[in-house]
């Protein structure tokens, strides 16, 4: 398998500025990996995130953008502002967003459209429910959430990263089993495949949820798993370090 794993940190709503550094340095120390690494850190973070990072192939993005381009939209925060940070990535459709703040599907659409059009690269977050698992419901829950970003966005989504994200094994410690992951990924990279033909080969799908050093190596050896998309394991260096080191060889 060519493709080059990925692996991103999201913080959530967690650090400070003395935690976030000792984080950043912990991570740089352990260079290189064979993966792409990245961070996704709070707003406010950024600015020194940049600092600290720039020069090194550690990248760093956002959690959220705006789907507006500038305007009267307090609290929200533009792709090109995000970009203006130096930012690579940024998370869009997280199934926190989704359920805490009603985000809709067009919403996380029109986001991902944004992001494209700064030159972001959009972590495009998928994932059922329980209740939608156990009504047998993950494969049409998924494809119509991966279908209204890959409409919106049309030729742009094989620049996409994509991420499945069960919410049954966000922050739980249930983790989907591989094959479970696998089988879902797999579909997913079908349904790439039928927007942008073989641009869906070197696509990334990431795999989010309970990843942690003991059970990431098993995950990345799928073969439509190209890394992981970490939360809690990304907030101590030591175990952010040895998920990036579970990533395949490429
Ligand atoms: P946990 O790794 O804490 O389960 O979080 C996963 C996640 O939501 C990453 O975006």
């Amino acid at each position: 398998m060519s493709r080059r794993q990925l692996v991103v940190g999201n913080w959530k709503m967690h650090g400070s500025r003395p935690a976030n550094a000792l984080l950043l340095d912990g991570v740089l120390q352990a260079r290189p990996f064979h993966c792409d690494v990245a961070v996704c850190v709070p707003f406010p973070f950024l600015s020194e995130t940049a600092v600290t990072l720039s020069g090194s192939d550690v990248r760093w993005g956002a959690q959220d953008c705006s789907a507006h381009d500038q305007g009267a939209y307090t609290g929200e925060v533009s792709a090109a502002m995000l970009h203006e940070f130096g930012c690579r990535y940024v998370i869009v459709g997280h199934s926190e967003r989704r359920a805490l703040h009603g985000e809709a599907d067009a919403l996380v659409a029109d986001k991902a459209k944004a992001a494209l059009a700064r030159g972001l690269t959009p972590i495009v977050c998928v994932g059922e429910t329980l209740a939608q698992r156990e009504a047998g419901e993950t494969e049409a829950v998924v494809k119509r959430q991966l279908a209204a970003v890959v409409q919106t966005v049309a030729h742009c989504a094989g620049e996409m990263v994509v991420a499945y994200e069960p919410v049954w094994a966000i922050g739980t410690g249930l983790t989907a089993t591989p094959e479970q992951a696998q089988a879902v990924h797999a579909l997913l990279r079908g349904q790439l495949r039928a927007a942008v033909a073989d641009r869906a080969d070197d696509m990334k799908i990431l795999y989010g949820g309970s990843v942690k050093p003991d059970n990431a190596a098993t995950l990345f050896a799928q073969p439509d798993i190209d890394g992981g998309l970490i939360g809690g394991a990304a907030l101590k260096a030591a175990d952010f370090v040895a998920i990036c080191r579970a990533t395949r060889q490429p």
